[in-house]
């Protein structure tokens, strides 16, 4: 087999379903202009996460882990323009570029970034009764994924989408024995899916552009 066949047909996919763009180029050009870590999704995950919004009829977004806005930026412009997205992030450099793309992108209005640690900002958004949230994707730090999960649980509704990026690591999850903290926690995560009542879930792989990996679809079901 081609070697090169996944991401070839990843670009075939992409060539088909995304248009190009100057705000989403610009914003992966901030990843390589600023040594920040080349972690964003992909272009055809962005258009399935925007499949997904559209499938609720997501006007409500919270997204863990916002790096430097790409997958806000594919989110963003799935709400209608009286929706909002709520992106937590911790890095103030990837903060302050993620401003810069989204404003780029001219989706300020519907954007806002929290800065700090998610686990620190999950309990002030029930607090402050921010959810529920119809769509919620996890893409922070990996060891605390079961957290999130239950936190987006939490803020969310019977019929909202709760999607974890990164829960297939090159197939590393296969390794029970595995002593690798990312690898632990989304094993974590994906042990409790298997045996969750709240919500009806499967994972997708992901292959092509970006390294093996998967990612959780999980819907919530009626309380
Ligand atoms: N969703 C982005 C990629 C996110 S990369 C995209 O696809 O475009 C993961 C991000 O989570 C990084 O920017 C990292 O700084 C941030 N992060 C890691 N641990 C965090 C934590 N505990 N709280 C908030 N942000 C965190
Ligand atoms: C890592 C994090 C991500 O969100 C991602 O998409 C890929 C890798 C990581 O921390 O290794
Ligand atoms: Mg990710």
């Amino acid at each position: 087999m081609d070697p090169q066949i996944f991401d070839k047909t990843d670009q075939y996919i992409a060539d088909l379903f995304v248009e190009d763009d100057v705000a989403l180029r610009t914003t992966l050009e901030s990843v390589e202009k600023n040594n920040i870590p080349n972690i964003s999704i992909s272009a055809t995950q962005g258009k399935l996460l925007q499949v997904l919004a559209k499938a609720c009829n997501a006007k409500r977004i919270l997204e863990l882990g916002t790096l430097v806005g790409y997958s806000t930026i594919w989110l963003a412009r799935s709400i209608p323009d009286d929706g909002a997205l709520i992106t937590i992030e911790y890095e103030e450099k990837h903060v302050a570029l993620a401003r810069q793309n989204i404003n780029n992108a001219g989706l300020t209005h519907k954007v806002e970034i929290r800065t700090g640690k998610a686990l620190d900002i999950l309990p002030k958004l029930e607090q402050e009764n921010a959810g529920p949230f119809d769509l919620i994707f996890i893409d922070a730090d990996k060891p605390p994924y079961l957290e999130y999960f239950n936190w987006a649980i939490r803020l969310s509704r019977p019929g909202s989408i709760i999607v974890a990026d990164n829960v297939i690591r090159a197939g590393k999850v296969l390794d029970p024995n595995s002593e690798d903290e990312a690898v632990k926690g989304v094993q974590r995560l994906n042990n409790f899916l298997a045996v969750c009542k709240e919500v009806t879930a499967t994972i997708i792989q992901t292959v092509g552009t970006k390294e093996h990996d998967g990612m959780v679809i999980a819907f919530v079901n009626g309380k």
